[in-house]
């Protein structure tokens, strides 16, 4: 199948958009939903940009038909939506179903379901956790969580996915406290300690993911037939020369990052390189844990990829760095090579345009962790300025149309050169939506959303019409 500059997949590769529930949904209090950790932290004063809540964000709740119509005249045949815990379990826990709750992810996904005999459902069961408690209580929590969503919407739902990004959850809800829960050495009003909290959240994760996937295996699998996995995020940690020493450095910091959670989901154990930085921080994985993790792995690997950062050794001269929080692995970072930017900067200013970066990541992971089939699961951009631009200039979003190109160029190169077994990509995002602690100022859709309008109008971006012309055949 051959189109726009040569962008070639495989007749049957899977190409999806992506939203996360707070980010689209609002109806925050409608229907007996309880509290997540994003409400409580958004309505903390100066946690996010102006203030800015997912109260109502693109009021999807309430849009729903309206927004299945708008999937359907993008061309999408695939669609990666997320659960809100607190919407299906108001207090995080069992005791108490939200029946109303379910109701908008019922309705939701027999349309999807409906809309097309091979539409598939992507489903993220773990983004909004009510409360990351620090021990093992959250494991118990976590798996009758996904129980019951495996026994609810199996029948609709083929694709599951544990958890999204599990690491930004660890690394900026606990070590910097720039996202919901907050916590952070120093942190108000919550305090914490960065040192040690993102390795017990993160080990709770990665146990919470292998119960997960022993429930799906045990009671559900032989008469559901789905699939089941997570979702890690990664730059590519390109090194800054090819001294030894800083492609050590790069291949180090790539361990850290993703070896970090993919290690153990697929062997059993942290990458040894941190064990050897963080000592006994890093907490143990029992002789029982691991066992599961070999037994329950991830069907597929989901990986959220957007840019590529510089990575070399400690150096004694003054080096241009960015924020760190790097100090458990001995590296610096740059965005920045003998002054020349390592690509274009985007909107966000951790977002840098290095499409060469994702055939690189691509490759490693394939490395790594051998041919499990890797699903692109987010990839995307926000424009320099969007936020500003008058709607019509908005949607004639050229920035992205290039990027969303460039990286499928990169990642066709991937699958059909180098033969990365990657069977599928999703844009984030369908549309612009609530984008954490930077609130509405950041536009990641291919759909503008009018913010100021009283309906919140959708209006697809010419990114949106190209994409959905591209997909046409897949
Ligand atoms: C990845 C996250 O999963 C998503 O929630 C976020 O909006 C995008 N990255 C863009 O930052």
């Amino acid at each position: 199948m051959d189109d726009d500059n040569g962008i070639v997949f495989p007749k049957n590769f899977i190409f999806g958009a992506a939203t996360a529930s707070y980010q689209i949904e609002g109806g925050y209090d409608q229907d007996g939903r309880g509290k997540s950790i994003w409400d409580v932290f958004s309505h903390t004063p100066n946690k996010t940009k102006n203030g800015e809540t997912g109260d109502v964000a693109d009021d999807h709740y309430n849009k729903l038909e309206e927004d299945i119509a708008l999937i359907k005249s993008l061309n999408l045949k695939h669609y990666r939506m997320s659960f809100s815990w607190s919407r299906i379990l108001p207090d995080g826990t069992i005791s108490n179903i939200n029946k109303k709750g379910l109701n908008i992810i019922t309705r939701k996904s027999t349309y999807c379901w409906l809309m097309a005999s091979n539409q598939q459902l992507r489903c993220t069961i773990g983004i909004c956790l009510k409360v990351l408690k620090i021990n093992l209580v959250v494991v118990k929590a976590y798996s009758d969580y996904a129980d019951l969503c495996f026994s609810i919407f199996g029948d609709r739902v083929k694709f599951w996915i544990t958890f999204n990004e599990p690491w930004v959850t660890a690394v900026l809800g606990y070590l910097t406290g720039g996202n919901a829960p907050g916590r952070c050495t120093g942190c108000t009003p919550n305090g914490g300690d960065s040192s040690r909290e993102p390795y017990i959240v993160a080990h709770n994760q990665l146990v919470s993911h292998a119960e997960a996937m022993n429930i799906y295996n045990t009671k559900y699998r032989n008469n559901q037939k789905g699939s089941i996995g997570i979702t890690f995020n990664s730059d590519w940690f390109q090194a800054i020369s090819d001294d030894p020493k800083d492609v050590e450095a790069a291949e180090r910091h790539q361990q850290f990052f993703l070896g970090w959670y993919a290690d153990p989901v697929f062997f059993g154990d942290y990458p040894q390189s941190m064990r050897d930085s963080c000592g006994d921080r890093l907490p143990q994985f029992t002789e029982q844990e691991k066992e599961l993790f070999k037994a329950t792995k991830s069907d597929f690997f989901g990986i959220n990829h957007y840019t590529s950062t510089y990575v070399g050794a400690p150096r004694k001269e003054k080096v241009k760095e960015n924020p760190t929080w790097y100090d458990d692995i001995n590296v610096f970072t740059s965005y920045e090579k003998d002054g020349k930017l390592i690509g274009d900067k985007a909107d966000s200013s951790w977002l840098y345009v290095v499409p060469w970066g994702c055939r690189k990541l691509m490759n490693w992971i394939s490395k790594r962790y051998g041919s499990v089939p890797i699903y692109i699961t987010e990839n995307g951009v926000d424009a320099p300025g969007e936020s500003d631009l008058s709607i019509s200039q908005a949607v004639d979003d050229d920035f992205r149309l290039n990027y969303l190109k460039d990286y499928l160029k990169e990642f066709s190169n991937a699958v059909m050169i180098d033969k990365v077994n990657i069977k599928g990509y999703y844009v984030w995002s369908l549309m612009d939506n609530f984008e954490w602690a930077d609130g509405y100022s950041k536009r990641f859709g291919i759909t503008y959303v009018d913010y100021k309008s009283p309906d919140l109008k959708r209006t697809i971006k010419k990114s949106g019409r190209w994409y959905a012309e591209f997909i046409k055949n897949y």
